[in-house]
């Protein structure tokens, strides 16, 4: 949550800024701001809103002079969105300029002990607390370096800032604290970002700095101090994978894009692990004698990474008879729940950086128990805090609502689950290579998801019901799963109210908030629960609901004796069916939320990484 950027070099400063911000735009967008050395002073400009506003206020960047500086863009926490909230923030006397990802919880009574020595504040923010913390130290020493360590020992809470001081022209300093900063190195120009889309296009050379670190920067040098303040080496990362990844490249969204990307991003994640029709996975030290030991594995993730995992005790427990629990990490890491050495607790998470997982996680390790994480971002800090993690190479993922890395992160889950049941011998040989036959052709079904053929007809029906007040997605077993993630999907991008319910579960309440015309999305995808399930999408029918079913296509001709709208996805494995049934949901939430005209990428209220409790 927060984007921050930073620029020292030679080139005009506030483009290359506001051009950063564009790719971090997805981490909040309330508002913007820069902050440029411009003629000796530091000078300001933000605005409300999308970064568009904050473009054409300073003529895309042209408007405002200097060759270094910081930006921001914002996803609200202490403070409404609006101009005076916004960051940079600039304290009192205007000496120190702070741009600031994260949350100061001490940050009041810190304002109040600045207020008795003088200082004053205008915004409700905690970033202007740190800014006149920084400012109170420097009237003390005269040492910029030495002010902002002595101001940052002050801070409870996380941080990633960017700091400029107008009395050190050409110096920047930057700190990490439990929220993501790189650190990127030009030639005779260097950057900080809070991700890498944001620097790519200058520079391939990054460290992803530890928490703890402070970096000391000019244009031509580098310092980098560990938690301890002593001096250390950070040996830069080179990144391989193209600015293309993070842009639109011709599609009218990056939803849309990344709907398309599965394919790909799918066959990214799983055939590197599949070698002579086995999975391998290097990268998890997982013994077939702990395996056997094994009592429980808990899966905690937030959102629909929390769905790949509710989806991921379904399949599991069945072929590896073990018990699996899915939990929220919000909940996860108060509910006091039982483990040990011989509980296995996955985490799931994108962004590798959700302040609720990440806690779960540390959490999960005070306890003794094994830490496997299955995260997209490289170098995040829930891949860096885990026992093992197993990374989904989905590519960078800008939509908010997320698609690609989904995909990939239940693809991780089919990996594991081979895995485990081949080393605790819970799967006969033939099925085993039943699922691998399909997992290798994974990529290639999904393909047929996203025909023209069936987004047409998927476009056909949110014309249908892009209207609706309210949606209920009904399934049992994997598809209830999918429900839950179709159901985030069109609430999240559409604004429609929507619930999920295992199919079962109708009749024992909601059932009485079904009337005429309301939405009825029916997966029915599982071969021995499929009449099951067309029970009770008569009895919602009975009461005057709307029913689109999904189903696969050997049920067509079925179920288009009881409801005229289906769209129906190609036939694989049990197992893996939840990767294409997904597909069709992910199509109608963005052509609903296209038909409300809604922001299908940047939805309200919303930020890609929640790094707030
Ligand atoms: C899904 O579309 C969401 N935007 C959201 O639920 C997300 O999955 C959740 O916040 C977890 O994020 P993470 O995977 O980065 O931890």
């Amino acid at each position: 949550m927060c984007g921050i950027v930073g620029y020292l070099g030679s080139r005009q400063a506030s483009p290359i800024l506001l051009d950063g911000l564009s790719k971090l735009e997805y981490r909040g967008y309330d508002s913007a701001g820069v902050c440029v050395m411009s003629d000796g002073v530091l000078k300001v400009a933000k605005a409300k809103g999308r970064l568009a506003n904050l473009f054409g206020m300073i003529d895309g960047g042209k408007a405002i002079t200097g060759t270094y500086g910081i930006g921001h863009t914002r996803w609200a926490t202490h403070g409404a969105p609006s101009d005076i909230n916004s960051h940079p923030h600039i304290a009192d006397a205007g000496r120190i300029a702070v741009v600031h990802n994260g949350i100061i919880e001490n940050y009041i009574k810190l304002k109040e002990e600045l207020i008795l020595k003088g200082k004053h504040f205008h915004s409700e923010t905690d970033t202007e607390v740190v800014a006149n913390l920084i400012e109170y130290y420097y009237d003390r020493f005269q040492d910029f370096p030495r002010a902002v360590r002595r101001a940052v020992a002050q801070l409870e809470g996380s941080y990633a800032l960017g700091i400029l001081c107008q009395d050190l022209p050409g110096t920047m300093i930057a700190v990490k604290k439990e929220s993501p900063l790189i650190f990127g190195f030009g030639e005779g120009e260097n950057f900080i970002a809070s991700d890498v889309p944001a620097i790519l296009k200058y520079t391939r050379k990054v460290v992803y700095l530890n928490d703890g670190d402070t970096v000391i920067f000019t244009k031509d040098s580098v310092r980098f101090y560990d938690a301890f303040n002593d001096p250390v080496e950070r040996v830069p990362e080179m990144i391989d994978w193209d600015i293309s990844a993070a842009e639109k490249c011709g599609y009218d969204h990056f939803m849309i894009k990344e709907i398309h990307e599965q394919p790909k991003a799918v066959k990214g994640t799983i055939s590197p692990r599949i070698r002579d029709g086995r999975v391998v996975l290097d990268d998890v030290n997982l013994t077939r004698e702990y395996l056997e030991n094994l009592k429980k594995i808990y899966i905690v993730a937030c959102g629909s990474s929390y769905y790949v995992g509710c989806l991921g005790k379904y399949i599991l427990e069945k072929a590896c008879r073990i018990p699996v629990e899915p939990i929220l990490a919000s909940e996860f890491r108060y509910a006091e729940p039982v483990m040990g050495k011989d509980t296995l607790v996955l985490i799931i998470s994108q962004s590798g950086e959700t302040a609720d997982t990440k806690a779960a996680l540390e959490e999960a390790k005070r306890h003794g128990a094994r830490t496997l994480a299955i995260v997209n971002v490289v170098g995040s800090a829930i891949a860096k805090e885990a026992d093992d993690v197993i990374y989904t190479w989905a590519g960078p993922e800008i939509a908010v609502a997320t698609t690609k890395a989904f995909s990939t992160q239940l693809s991780v889950i089919y990996l594991i689950t081979l895995h485990i049941a081949e080393m605790i011998g819970t799967i006969k040989e033939e099925e085993y290579q039943a699922i691998i036959c399909e997992l290798l052709k994974l990529d290639q079904k999904i393909s047929l998801c996203l025909t023209p053929e069936i987004t047409a007809k998927i476009r056909y029906y949110a014309e249908q019901y892009f209207k609706v007040h309210d949606a209920f997605f009904i399934g049992r077993n994997v598809d209830c799963g999918i429900c839950m993630e179709g159901s985030l999907k069109l609430k999240e991008i559409a604004y429609i109210h929507s619930e999920a319910y295992a199919a079962g579960e109708l009749k024992h309440g909601p059932i009485s908030l079904i009337e005429e015309g309301t939405l009825v999305v029916a997966v029915a995808t599982v071969d021995s629960l499929f009449e099951k399930t067309m029970s009770n999408v008569k009895e919602v029918r009975a009461r005057g609901a709307e029913v689109l079913g999904i189903t696969t296509e050997n049920f067509e001709t079925e179920i288009k004796k009881t409801i005229p709208s289906v769209v129906s996805v190609p036939k694989t494995h049990p197992m893996l069916q939840p990767s294409l049934t997904i597909v069709p949901l992910q199509l109608f939430a963005y052509h609903v939320s296209l038909l409300r005209d809604c922001d299908v990428d940047k939805p309200r209220n919303l930020a890609k990484s929640v790094t707030v409790e």
